[in-house]
């Protein structure tokens, strides 16, 4: 029999994002994202990258993608479902397979709690487990699968594990949901180099070993590059340029993406860009909040043409002056910003 092509895992249509700005107030008005179209394919697990200065809109994205956030305009579809059409059972099974990870959610967590309750608490919201021993089987196996000992860290407050296994224990708790997709907001922005590794290394096992698809969300186009197969690039709300992360970082078609690409400091002019970021791990710097290089037509008519396969580039709706391009400063590096819902535990279901 003929097989149907399946749908995409995601799919957004001409989505818009307004914050403030009621019918009398134009002035508190933000477009945090501003009519993006783009599809994840499910026809393998990737991770794919969202990167973007601070305040381009990643955050809002994440949240749009979760579902936690509703779009002003536009259409979202997970796996061929509009969000807006999810029935009650659609809505549970939709929450069960699209888990967010946070950075150190014991932050938002009373630090009396032991860790046990960090891991019970999704088993209880959903009701996975049949019994109390089910639900002990659940959470030795997640411990393990992220490589934690059980009897070294079950029963211990948070403050009694290392930074690396408090994270671990973030992802075993998204994992205890079996989630096909796994959405990652700056999950490594405020840690030292190696744990950095470590977390970077988890992010890639669960893609590989367990064939989730993971939403890395960075201001890092250093990370972006080592560990993602698609990235998506944000500039001030606009994707601008998404696809395959070689094609976009080795062949980028839009004059925001090249200008960060540029704008990466290059220890030695001979060197590929790839070696070079990876020798130093720099931080991608600011470019157009404090400048005002790029004019936005925010009204105008806008589309992605498909400049080779998998690489796509938004025409219209932005128009970079290359001359004044020249004259850009770049702003201050980045820092990890409030919007992070590693830091709001609001997001915690
Ligand atoms: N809840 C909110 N209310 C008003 N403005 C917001 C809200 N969330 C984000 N914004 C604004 O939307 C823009 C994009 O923010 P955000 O999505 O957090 O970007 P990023 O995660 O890339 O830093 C910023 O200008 C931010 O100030
Ligand atoms: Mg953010």
């Amino acid at each position: 029999m003929e097989q149907q092509d399946s749908p995409p895992l995601l799919e957004l249509k001409h989505v818009t994002k307004i914050y403030g700005g009621g019918f009398l107030n134009s002035e508190n008005r933000t477009v945090a994202v501003n009519d993006a179209s783009f599809i994840i394919q499910e026809d393998q697990p990737r991770i794919v990258t969202i990167a973007g200065e601070s305040g381009s809109g990643k955050t809002t994205m994440t949240r749009m993608l979760l579902g936690s956030v509703t779009p002003t305009h536009g259409e979202m579809y997970y796996r061929g479902k509009d969000y807006r059409k999810l029935n009650r059972r659609e809505r549970r099974q939709f929450q069960l397979e699209v888990q967010p990870i946070f950075q150190d959610p014991f932050e938002s967590y009373n630090p009396f709690y032991k860790v046990d309750h960090v891991l019970h608490a999704p088993i209880k919201n959903f009701k996975l487990a049949e019994s109390k021993a089910d639900r002990d089987r659940m959470v030795v196996e997640s411990l393990q699968m992220v490589g934690l000992q059980p009897d070294e860290t079950l029963g211990r407050f948070p403050h009694q594990l290392s930074g690396g296994q408090r994270q671990r224990i973030m992802v075993a708790r998204a994992l205890l949901l079996k989630p096909r997709v796994i959405l990652a907001d700056e999950p490594v922005s405020m840690v030292d180099a190696s744990l950095r590794a470590t977390i970077l290394d988890s992010i890639q096992n669960l893609n590989r070993d367990l064939g989730i698809t993971v939403i890395y969300i960075t201001h890092d186009l250093t990370t972006a590059f080592q560990i993602s197969d698609d990235i998506l690039i944000m500039y001030r709300g606009n994707v601008v340029e998404y696809g395959d992360v070689a094609k976009v970082i080795h062949n980028p078609q839009h004059a925001y993406t090249q200008l960060l690409i540029d704008s990466i400091p290059q220890p030695d002019p001979d060197n590929r860009w790839g070696e070079i970021v990876r020798a130093t791990g720099t931080e991608m710097v600011g470019t157009g909040r404090q400048t005002d290089i790029f004019g936005i037509d925010a009204e105008g008519e806008r589309s992605y043409e498909e400049v080779e396969p998998n690489h796509f580039v938004l025409r219209g709706g932005i128009e970079m002056d290359d001359r004044r391009a020249g004259e850009h400063t770049p702003a201050e590096p980045l820092q990890p910003d409030s919007m992070n819902p590693v830091s709001n535990p609001s997001l915690l279901r």
